[in-house]
């Protein structure tokens, strides 16, 4: 028998679980255990922090309920989902819009509505337009794609938020026409805070960070034979535009609405955006995150 150290406990952990059978599972949990181990070393972790990392994670599953998913926020909050992202697009078979994050307030189910129809119940501020094309990567329009659509309203909260998980608003999911084409109404959702009033707004407090997130319309496209595309529109005029609390911003995704002589409801400011969706292997799909009831229930 062997006396482990610190570091020869890594290669005991490793040939424990050599024989998993899955190949896949196998070098991911290596992996953790390896960055892991290797993690604890670095920082000269105390038994006193290991037991208040272990509170802290015992805490965040406390918080996770059917509309609140605080493990998805604090994998956000890391730059985690927004790495996994990344990594997604690069094993595109070619390359379509980019991605950003799903984040934890999407919903299935929303209503389907008529192209140009409002998703705000009452909407308070002035209208706008978003409008564009689902197209392929060629630039061959993709008809009958699915558009899912989420956002805050104009004080900053989600349905989930503002309603308690009771009903829907300001949400909405448009089939795009013959020629890929899509318009609907909405209004200028506001930017908003994570919720800070759990374990990962403490954690982000103890940081010193804002927690703010950039005004933003959330995105989910779908097409027959396409990767499934989740991606999100952000404001270029929001204060927060350059230090968004969970990374999902990039350039290609900042808009603007403005007076548009080619808007498909003349008179609203617009927002105009093509999306063009990347062939899928098979099986594929673009997701990262979910609808936070489904992963209560695949946990129960
Ligand atoms: C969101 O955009 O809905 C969101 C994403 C990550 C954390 C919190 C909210
Ligand atoms: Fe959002």
């Amino acid at each position: 028998m062997q006396d482990l150290d610190e570091f020869t406990v890594t290669d005991e952990a490793l040939r424990q679980m050599a024989n998993t059978e899955n190949p896949r599972l196998k070098e991911i949990m290596d992996s953790a255990v390896r960055h892991l181990h290797a993690f604890a070393r670095d920082v000269n972790l105390t038994p006193e922090e290991w037991l208040q990392g272990l509170q802290f994670l015992t805490a965040v599953g406390q918080a996770c309920t059917p509309i609140r998913q605080e493990f998805i926020l604090l994998a956000d909050v890391l730059g985690l989902s927004a790495v996994v992202n990344a990594l997604h697009d690069k094993k595109a078979r070619e390359l379509g819009s980019q991605s950003s994050l799903l984040g934890p307030f999407f919903r299935e189910g929303a209503p389907e509505l008529p192209l140009g129809a409002q998703i705000v119940e009452k909407p308070t501020e002035p209208e706008i337009v978003v409008y564009g094309r689902v197209t392929d990567n060629d630039g061959s329009p993709l008809p009958n794609a699915l558009i899912q659509i989420w956002q805050t309203s104009e004080r900053g909260l989600y349905d989930m938020q503002e309603r308690n998980g009771e009903s829907m608003d300001m949400r909405g999911n448009f089939r795009t026409d013959a020629d890929g084409r899509y318009h609907f109404r909405t209004v200028r959702p506001l930017g908003y805070s994570i919720p800070m009033d759990g374990p990962v707004g403490a954690m982000v407090h103890l940081q010193n960070r804002h927690g703010f997130r950039p005004s933003h319309i959330h995105c989910l496209i779908g097409a027959d034979g396409h990767r499934e595309l989740v991606t999100a529109l952000y404001f270029g005029d929001d204060p927060n535009i350059d230090s968004d609390t969970v990374f999902g911003v990039s350039q290609t995704l900042v808009v603007e609405a403005k007076d548009d002589p080619a808007s498909p409801i003349p008179g609203l400011r617009a927002v105009h955006y093509d999306f063009r969706l990347a062939k899928a292997a098979p099986g594929e799909s673009g997701r990262v995150g979910a609808d936070p009831t489904k992963l209560m229930k695949a946990a129960e």
